[in-house]
């Protein structure tokens, strides 16, 4: 586990960034796992920055999102497909059929997530898997549970997911209850795993999920168990990890 401590949400972004580009950089047909939420915003701008510069190439580049609310077609500005389009896709040049989310509109979504893990494999698995944390320590919509679910799948998102995530809705009832999750085993099969955190609030989080049991009550912690794990958080409020 290589643990870097940072000072603002600026230096996070730019550190992320920064590992970001050396992976594309070191093979520019890189198969990325995303995320979206706020914590990647401004490595996305920063990303998004360096493309438009030239100094970046993602005509080649593959992407997988790690999760998608259920019954939201992409045009819904509430969509994980539409945010990703703004935030990143519609700034670089990547390519349309590169790109992929789950589904959330699908007729069938079981099938929707069979296919999702599929079409991973088919792309010889993740090169970097993005992260960021879940105030109830999920990752991806991996929420806390009896058991860490291996394949992508849909969830019943927790009470505090729908609260955390209400501020992109008009309130917490407009809140899809399920959502698409790529599951615990292409996330861990990845070659690399980027886990970023901002804000002093996710603290006590990110200290039981780096030190803490590994269980599937904290979603997590599994990631204590991955061989090239790279934690980038800020110090906002102290936030001094334990256990280092
Ligand atoms: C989003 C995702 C989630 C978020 C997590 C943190 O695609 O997979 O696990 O990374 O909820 O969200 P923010 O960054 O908004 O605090």
């Amino acid at each position: 586990m290589n643990i870097t401590e940072v000072e603002t949400k600026e230096e996070l972004a730019r550190a992320a960034a920064d590992l970001i580009a050396a992976q594309i950089k070191e093979k520019p047909d890189s198969v990325l796992g995303l995320a979206t939420g706020s914590t990647p915003l401004e490595t996305y701008a920063l990303l998004a920055k360096l493309c438009a510069e030239g100094k970046l190439d993602f005509s080649r580049v593959r992407t997988f999102n790690l999760d998608e609310y259920a019954g939201l077609d992409g045009s819904d500005p509430h969509s994980y497909t539409y945010f990703m389009n703004e935030n990143l896709f519609s700034k670089i040049n990547i390519k349309k059929e590169n790109v992929h989310i789950p589904n959330g509109a699908a007729a069938d979504l079981a099938l929707e997530c069979e296919n999702y893990d599929k079409l991973i494999e088919k792309n010889g698995g993740i090169d970097l898997q993005l992260l960021g944390l879940g105030y109830d320590g999920h990752i991806g919509f991996n929420e806390p549970g009896d058991g860490f679910i291996k394949k992508t799948h849909t969830v019943t998102l927790d009470r505090s997911t729908i609260d955390a995530n209400s501020r992109f809705f008009a309130g917490a009832d407009e809140v899809p209850k399920t959502a698409l999750t790529m599951g615990i085993k292409p996330i861990m099969n990845a070659k690399k795993i980027l886990l970023i955190i901002s804000g002093a609030d996710k603290k006590e989080m990110l200290q039981k999920a780096l030190y803490g049991p590994v269980t599937p009550r904290v979603p997590a912690s599994v990631l204590q168990r991955h061989k090239d794990l790279t934690v980038i958080y800020t110090n906002e409020g102290s936030l001094i990890l334990k256990g280092r």
